[in-house]
């Protein structure tokens, strides 16, 4: 029996990484997938991947930048398995190219991580509450990160909006408990997923590896197995959290890397 059983899931973000591997782990875990991507194609093919290893799965298109995109793509999910317990707000993203140190950005960069990552997560949370209390409560996961936690040199605009959805977190949690909704949050540290392995070179997947207390860089299922957890009932007395999956990066002083050398050393 799996730990989704006749569950209602939407999986944004599905196409690829960590939203692809939630999507495929929940639905063997027995739920009805709607996997849903801005990449049309790359999502039919996961949904064939679901349904070929015997999952329940649909493809939906959906811009996240758009209130109406995400709006439909929750109807279409009522409307096709009459109902809706889950709700995975995984896409998010920053132009890279752009989003450096505060001094430097601009209004374009700030607007599109904004929209991208907290306000697409905002509107999921709006358009979907109403079928969650109508179905007496549900869980719903937004992806933050680590870069929501601590600050850095670069990323200045995507690590401030991803704080503001550990936030939002908290506030759906607050407004909703009582209806039988939970909201909760993952924040991933360096997870290797297609748009990473093409971003870092080696030499600074190594440095991330430094700083993990756990000695490897963490895989899109790591994320996964956390979502399922926090989507399932076996987390049901677990809301307005933010769960670290990042290795241990995120857990210890910041000259940890270099006195574990200065050990080694000696
Ligand atoms: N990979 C990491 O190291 C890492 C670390 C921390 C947080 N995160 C977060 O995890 C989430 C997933 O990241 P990933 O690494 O799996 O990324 P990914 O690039 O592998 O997948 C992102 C997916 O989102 C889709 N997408 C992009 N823009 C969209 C839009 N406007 N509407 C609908 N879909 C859109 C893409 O087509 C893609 O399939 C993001 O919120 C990201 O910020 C990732």
């Amino acid at each position: 029996m799996g730990r989704l059983q006749e569950k209602v899931a939407i999986v944004t973000g599905a196409a690829s990484g960590i939203g692809l591997a939630t999507a495929k782990l929940m639905a063997s875990h027995g739920a009805k997938v709607v996997a849903a991507d801005i990449n049309f194609d790359g999502v039919k093919k996961v949904v064939e991947e679901i349904r070929q290893a015997g999952g329940d799965a649909i493809s939906v298109s959906v811009n996240a930048l758009e209130e109406e995109s995400i709006q439909e793509m929750i109807t279409i999910a009522k409307v096709t398995y009459r109902k809706v317990d889950i709700l995975f707000n995984n896409v998010g993203g920053t132009k890279a190219d752009k989003d450096h140190a505060i001094v430097d950005l601009d209004k374009e960069t700030w607007d599109f991580a904004f929209r991208l990552n907290l306000r697409s997560i905002g509107y999921g949370c709006k358009h979907v509450i109403p079928h969650l209390i109508e179905n007496s409560g549900g869980s719903i996961i937004n992806t933050a990160s680590m870069a929501g936690i601590l600050g850095d040199l670069d990323s200045s605009a995507y690590g401030s909006v991803k704080a503001g959805v550990i936030s939002l977190t908290r506030y759906v949690a607050t407004q909703h408990g009582k209806q039988g909704i939970r909201c909760n949050a993952v924040a991933p540290g360096l997870i290797l997923t297609p748009a990473t392995e093409a971003y870092f070179t080696e030499e600074v997947k190594q440095r991330f590896v430094r700083h993990n207390v756990l000695n490897r860089l963490g895989k899109p299922e790591d994320i996964a197995q956390t979502v399922l957890f926090l989507a399932s009932d076996a987390s049901s007395f677990i809301t307005g959290q933010t769960i670290q999956v990042d290795g241990g990066s995120g857990i210890h002083a910041g000259t940890f890397a270099e006195f574990m050398e200065m050990r080694d050393q000696h």
